[in-house]
């Protein structure tokens, strides 16, 4: 057990789902597998020091400011951590956090968030037991941020990830996995991000992943993501860019459709949300260039094209800034994964 205190750092990537998660069971299980990839550009940098005490208690420093709507959260999160291991029981856990982007562009940090912290609890895991840094080492990390939040469990890697049992792959429901039989072009994924609202009209996640629980249409949605899942991971290893594509956009519609299907219903397109995708949609038929896009849960589109077609798609992006709050566009990409600090 821990007799001094211990002092560890991580920055961890946010990550953007191109098969979606929307639909949980049990302990934050998903309902069907979904793959992503993460962002070079979009992270967040924890610092936690551990130190032993008389019970649990957890403090929380965002960028300079308290947060106590996520002190609590993280606060639960440990507690939950101390059932699966005795590490945190006795322990005053202090976590100071940034995002190397602001809340207006638009990415969802807690991916990045809960995933930096998972690498940080990891660590002081390995120091007290004395493990050498091996695979295992990501799996668990993967494993204990997919309690605090089911999409940071694919933050813990770079490159592409997948979370969820398929019938091809050795996948599993616990934690995500690194994704690596693909295609080289899919090593030159870029992503625009189109700010279309820096609003807080995303809808907690816990909220809609509850409403997937009585939603009519939910048992073809997992069939769905199913068999896009395998079909994605096909087009990706055989670069069948149209495919690809074609999945990712479709994956994107279904997971707002289950939204607009819900009862109460969401719906979270803006108009420029639409104008910018019936953008693409045309520009991609007058170039024939492998371009498309997908969203999140929220307003924004991200813009997916390959490096080697930059200057080719530059003009494109800019003329939607017009579109976007206050023409904010972000460019990110594939990222290289977490990285522990000095
Ligand atoms: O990790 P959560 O529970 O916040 O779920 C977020 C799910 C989406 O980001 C909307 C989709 C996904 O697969 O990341």
């Amino acid at each position: 057990s821990l007799d001094k205190p211990f002092t560890v750092s991580w920055t961890a990537p946010a990550n953007i789902a191109l098969v979606k998660y929307w639909g949980k069971h049990g302990k934050q299980l998903p309902c069907n597998p979904s793959l992503s990839f993460s962002l070079r550009e979009s992270t967040t940098t924890t610092r936690i020091t551990f130190a032993p005490h008389k019970s649990l208690k957890v403090s929380f420093n965002f960028q300079g400011l308290e947060n106590e709507r996520f002190r609590e959260r993280l606060e639960k999160f440990f507690s939950s951590l101390g059932e699966v291991t005795h590490f945190f029981k006795n322990m005053e856990i202090s976590i100071e956090s940034a995002n190397s982007f602001p809340h207006s562009d638009g990415v969802a940090s807690t991916s990045s968030s809960l995933a930096s912290i998972a690498l940080c609890v990891c660590s002081l895991i390995y120091e007290l037991t004395e493990k050498e840094m091996d695979d295992s080492f990501y799996r668990l990390s993967s494993y204990f941020a997919r309690l605090g939040s089911g999409s940071a469990s694919r933050s813990v890697y770079g490159r592409y990830s997948i979370w969820g049992h398929t019938s091809i792959l050795a996948s599993n429901d616990e934690y995500a996995i690194e994704y690596k039989d693909y295609d080289p072009i899919f090593m030159e994924l870029c992503d625009a991000i189109f700010v279309v609202s820096d609003s807080d009209k995303r809808i907690s996640s816990t909220v809609g992943h509850n409403l997937m629980n009585v939603n009519p249409y939910a048992d073809i949605r997992y069939q769905n993501a199913q068999k896009n899942a395998l079909k994605i991971l096909d087009a990706m290893k055989k670069g069948r860019l149209d495919t690809f594509y074609a999945i990712v956009e479709q994956e994107a519609m279904e997971m707002h459709a289950m939204m607009m299907v819900a009862n109460p219903s969401f719906l979270l397109f803006d108009p420029n949300t639409i104008a910018i995708i019936n953008r693409i949609k045309a520009f991609r038929e007058q170039t024939s260039l492998p371009v498309g896009y997908t969203i999140d849960a929220g307003p924004n589109v991200h813009f997916l094209y390959f490096e080697r077609d930059r200057e080719k798609v530059m003009p494109f992006i800019e003329e939607q800034r017009a579109l976007c709050h206050k023409g904010i566009i972000v460019f990110d990409g594939l990222g290289a994964g977490p990285v522990k600090n000095p």
